[in-house]
């Protein structure tokens, strides 16, 4: 009989590379005070314009669903100095599984909160960045130290730092890296970043489980907002040419839909359309489409690959996002895969390595040469995930008009 904790240092004994070992997953608090003391934060900078905005800040707030949310004071005040999307969703229950999503374009079956580890074949952000050289970067408050794998920090008390909400930390491809883990860094490297003018292009941001409501209430991470946001959004160096998503991992209540209030901010919103409103079906999905579509970078293969862009993206790029018709659409749970203790099923999902996908430029060239020869696992061209092997979101249609007039309409079935 093994624990799962017994289990995992046994199998990383034997497997470096495969599992992460106790020292590493619950290292002791002189091991993290040593490592504190060599750690060396990275924080590259590049300048590769985009279509609709030349860096992206994207802030994740916790369980919260959009009606909650639409009534605090601070969010709503927020709302006004940008766009409010209205049909923003997040893709599955409970938190991990939405990092996960919004850096790896898939979930692979996650439907818990634990040490989580993706094999090294599957590519994320971070690979979609390197082909064009665009600086990335996380800050993740109360991190100890740049390039932690600890499963939170500190080690006992009130929660501050927790590994389930950092997104690029959960891919081997990132943590087995001489050099990636280094550009995972916490908010005193973010304001050094920011003083000394190195900030990366695109950078995820998660406040820790105070500010970010997991353990408080919208009111209270709605006040973080504004303190947070105010004194950035007045800085010119960090403004400029910048768009900021403020939104939510996941809703609270696991029986509604999982749309979450969702805001677009910064100097690259122009200021027509300060305080309006865009009801565009979006997904986590959708971001990293627009992020592809913004700097002409290609596809995970997965998710992304259908996706609906941002608006703002889509009108420079000339896609035409679907119309999805959202009677049905909870998108509150998630299939089988090799991460789910629920639903456990060996199969790493297998993404498209044909086709343009949204963004328009194609499949990633490492994922193509990974999953050459392959069947795609799910059907990735759809702007909403589903599997139709389980019976997971469907029965949802969409349609557009293209540019000549055509109609095209699809359901999930
Ligand atoms: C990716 O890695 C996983 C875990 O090691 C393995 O099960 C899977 O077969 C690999 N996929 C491909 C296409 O090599
Ligand atoms: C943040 O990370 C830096 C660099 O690794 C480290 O020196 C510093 O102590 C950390 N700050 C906090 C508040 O943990
Ligand atoms: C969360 O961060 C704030 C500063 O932003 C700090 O005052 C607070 O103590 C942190 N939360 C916990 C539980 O330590
Ligand atoms: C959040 O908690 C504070 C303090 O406990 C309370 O005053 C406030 O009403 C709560 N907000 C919501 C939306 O419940
Ligand atoms: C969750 O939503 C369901 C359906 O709207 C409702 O019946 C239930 O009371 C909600 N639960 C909580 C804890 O608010
Ligand atoms: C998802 O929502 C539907 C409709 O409210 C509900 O029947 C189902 O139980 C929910 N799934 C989970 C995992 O809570
Ligand atoms: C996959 O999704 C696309 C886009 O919605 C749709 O046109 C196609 O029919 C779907 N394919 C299958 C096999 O369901």
């Amino acid at each position: 009989m093994f624990t799962k904790q017994t289990l995992l240092a046994f199998i990383g004994a034997l497997a470096l590379g495969a599992a992460k070992t106790i020292t590493e997953q619950n290292p002791t608090q002189a091991e993290i005070d040593a490592a504190r003391a060599t750690a060396l934060p990275y924080s590259p900078v590049s300048n590769v314009k985009g279509l609709a905005f030349d860096r992206f800040v994207d802030i994740w707030l916790e369980n919260t669903d959009y009606d909650t949310a639409a009534l605090d004071e601070n969010l709503a005040n927020i709302a006004k100095e940008g766009i409010l999307l209205t049909n923003y969703f997040a893709v599955t229950h409970p938190s991990e599984p939405n990092y996960c999503a919004a850096a790896g374009g898939d979930n692979f079956g996650m439907d818990n909160d634990n040490f989580n580890q993706i094999p090294a074949n599957v590519s994320t952000i971070a690979d979609l960045f390197d082909t064009k050289h665009i600086a990335w970067g996380e800050y993740q408050e109360d991190l100890p130290y740049a390039g932690y794998q600890g499963f939170r920090y500190p080690l006992s008390g009130p929660n501050q730092y927790v590994r389930k909400h950092n997104p690029l930390v959960l891919f081997d491809s990132v943590t087995n890296d001489a050099v990636r883990p280094r550009q995972i860094k916490n908010f005193t490297t973010f304001y050094e970043d920011l003083e000394h003018h190195r900030l990366p292009q695109h950078m995820f941001i998660t406040p820790n489980m105070t500010n970010d409501a997991h353990d408080t209430n919208v009111t209270f991470a709605g006040e973080w907002a504004n303190r947070f946001l105010s004194p950035l959004l007045k800085n010119d160096y960090f403004t400029k040419d910048n768009l900021v998503l403020l939104t939510f991992d996941e809703v609270g209540n696991y029986s509604v839909p999982n749309r979450v209030y969702s805001v677009l901010l910064g100097g690259a919103v122009p200021e027509h359309l300060r305080g309006t409103t865009d009801d565009t079906f979006y997904t986590h999905y959708s971001i990293i489409a627009s992020l592809s579509a913004n700097w002409g970078l290609p596809s995970l293969g997965r998710w992304d690959c259908g996706a609906n862009l941002l608006k703002l993206v889509a009108e420079k790029t000339g896609y035409v996002n679907w119309e999805v018709d959202t009677t049905n659409a909870y998108l509150n749970e998630t299939y089988p895969g090799p991460l789910s203790v629920n639903d456990y099923s060996p199969k790493w999902a297998i993404p498209t390595v044909k086709g343009k996908c949204s963004a328009g430029h194609g499949i990633a060239d490492v994922v193509k040469k990974t999953y050459h020869g392959l069947e795609p696992t799910f059907n990735y061209t759809s702007p909403v995930p589903y599997d139709s092997a389980t019976g997971l979101n469907l029965g949802i249609k969409y349609h557009r008009t293209l540019k000549q007039g055509k109609t095209e309409s699809g359901i999930t079935a």
